[in-house]
């Protein structure tokens, strides 16, 4: 909030009473290190193609700017571990479509038992259970396992480790998280059930819909119909991909699982056949896939192998649904099993190649490096929050005009700068104000200026 006051004389009482609240003016240049809660980047309503009809959004708990800014926080905060070394995004990278290039990624005591999941889409996905083998409940349920698990982020409290709990003491005492998650839910205190909601608001809002396929699919009708912008070889694999079984029909019948538009694993899936664990014996638990969109950028280079193993090229996983083993592993899917008898789909090479050809057209461009989604901490690891504190910044004028009371309502215990400015552009600090325990701010002004603008602000750094 913003006041402005004009110390023009004859009309000083009035324009100091009246406030002028000026968000829009401010732009403060996005800088690395930086965030700028006054001028939030746009989570809450992205364009989503009209073919576009699953989202697992669950009641209460709708992407905000300001939740998903506070999720993006946290998802790069390397204090979510409990020795400050490892992210949500140590093992979930942009620059990979939020997946790991790695076969297992390294936490704090070790590294994973499967490979890292991209997260792309996951809203939009149908299966509402999270994880290779759906044991999380939900996003929200899923996204304070990893600070839980002792390899991945350490908070387990077993074993020595330190306690969710302990997580909370932690953060309760990072002044940019009180004003933080004030602002996002009315007052300071940091639950698990609050870290979850926002954690699940920014994953919910990583969406990438600016591939060739949805290009194409735009110019369309439906998703079988040929897409004009697409190769001869592209069409090919996509029929591959999308066409039903029938007596005649060359179809490798992927979109019985991996279902267009979405591309997401429909619910019921069991096992594809994959049952091999990183550190060798078996894991054939595993029922859910990631999107099949952004499994590679638009080069083709993939984002980390494929599968909850981590080892397989593209060739390799074309080449697994071509000859799926026999004997059937496991829990093996019966849609993988036609007549009882494990797959063999017979592919020649042209009909490899124009698979593989389809599943690049799915792979979109701007979710790699789109700023809302990057890590908001600087090379250092600091971070500034700038914002202002809630509700109305008042001023009252002194009988001798001259002076005047400022107040605003702040976060107990924070101190903010009471910051001044004649053109809205250069702001000085005028002085450090301390909410006191029920929130309030209040300092005493001198009015001395043509024009004075004055704004709280709280700046941190860690
Ligand atoms: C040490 C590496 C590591 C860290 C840290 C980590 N993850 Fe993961 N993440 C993984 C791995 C590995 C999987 C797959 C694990 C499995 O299925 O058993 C996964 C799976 C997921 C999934 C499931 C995606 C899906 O489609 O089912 C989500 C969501 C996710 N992580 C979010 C997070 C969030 C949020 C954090 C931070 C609080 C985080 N991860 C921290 C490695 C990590
Ligand atoms: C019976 C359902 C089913 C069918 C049919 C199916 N898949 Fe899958 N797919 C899965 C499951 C389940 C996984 C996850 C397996 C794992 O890692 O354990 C998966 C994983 C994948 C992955 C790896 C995803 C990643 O993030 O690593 C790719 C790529 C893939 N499938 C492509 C295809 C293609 C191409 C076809 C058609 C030839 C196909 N699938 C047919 C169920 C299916």
């Amino acid at each position: 909030m913003m006041a402005q006051m004009k110390s023009v004389k004859p009309k000083l009482r009035s324009v100091l009473l009246s406030l002028v609240v000026l968000w829009s003016g401010v732009s403060v240049l996005a800088q690395d290190g930086v965030l700028d809660l006054s001028d939030l980047a746009n989570y809450a309503n992205q364009t989503v193609p009209a073919y576009i009809n699953r989202d697992n959004t669950p009641n209460g708990n709708d992407i905000t700017d300001l939740g998903a800014t506070l999720g993006r926080v946290l998802f790069y905060d390397k204090r979510l571990s409990f020795n400050d070394t490892i992210s949500c995004a140590s093992c979930h990278q942009q620059a990979h479509a939020f997946s790991d290039l790695d076969r297992a990624s390294t936490g704090v005591a070790g590294t994973t038992g499967r490979h890292s999941m991209r997260l792309i889409n996951a809203r939009f996905a149908d299966e509402q259970r999270f994880f290779w083998d759906e044991r999380a409940t939900s996003l929200e349920d899923q996204t304070t396992q990893p600070i839980q698990d002792h390899i991945e982020m350490g908070f387990s409290g077993t074993g020595g480790d330190p306690s969710f709990a302990d997580l909370i003491t932690k953060l309760s005492a990072i002044e940019e998280y009180q004003v933080l998650f004030a602002m996002v839910f009315g007052d300071a205190a940091i639950t698990e059930t609050r870290v979850q909601q926002s954690l699940a608001q920014f994953v919910r809002s990583i969406q990438s819909f600016d591939s060739k396929w949805d290009l194409g699919r735009a110019q369309v009708n439906d998703d079988v119909a040929p897409f004009p912008n697409f190769t001869a070889q592209e069409n090919a694999g996509k029929d591959l991909f999308m066409r039903r079984p029938g007596p005649g029909v060359r179809s490798a019948n992927c979109v019985v699982c991996h279902r267009a538009p979405e591309f997401d694993i429909t619910p019921n899936s069991l096992s594809n056949g994959v049952v091999g664990a990183i550190g060798g014996g078996t894991d054939t638990t595993n029922t859910r896939s990631p999107s099949l969109r952004d499994i590679m950028k638009t080069d083709g280079t993939l984002n980390g192998e494929l599968m909850h193993t981590g080892d397989f090229t593209l060739r390799e996983v074309i080449d697994h649904y071509n000859t799926i083993p026999n004997p059937p592993p496991p829990n093996l899917d019966n849609r993988l099993r036609p007549r009882g008898q494990p797959q063999r789909l017979n592919l020649t090479e042209t009909e490899k190649l124009n698979l593989e050809a389809f599943l690049r057209t799915l792979s979109g461009t701007s979710v790699y490096t789109d700023p809302r989604w990057s890590d908001p901490f600087d090379a250092q690891g600091n971070l500034s929050v700038i914002t202002m504190p809630d509700g109305q910044l008042a001023i009252t004028l002194l009988p001798d005009q001259t002076q005047a009371d400022i107040t605003a309502r702040g976060v107990p215990g924070i101190t903010y700068q009471l910051q001044q400015s004649a053109d809205l552009e250069t702001w000085t600090d005028t002085a450090d104000v301390t909410a006191n325990g029920s929130g309030a701010l209040s300092t005493r002004i001198t009015v001395d200026q043509e024009r004075q603008f004055f704004r709280f602000v709280f700046q941190t750094s860690e």
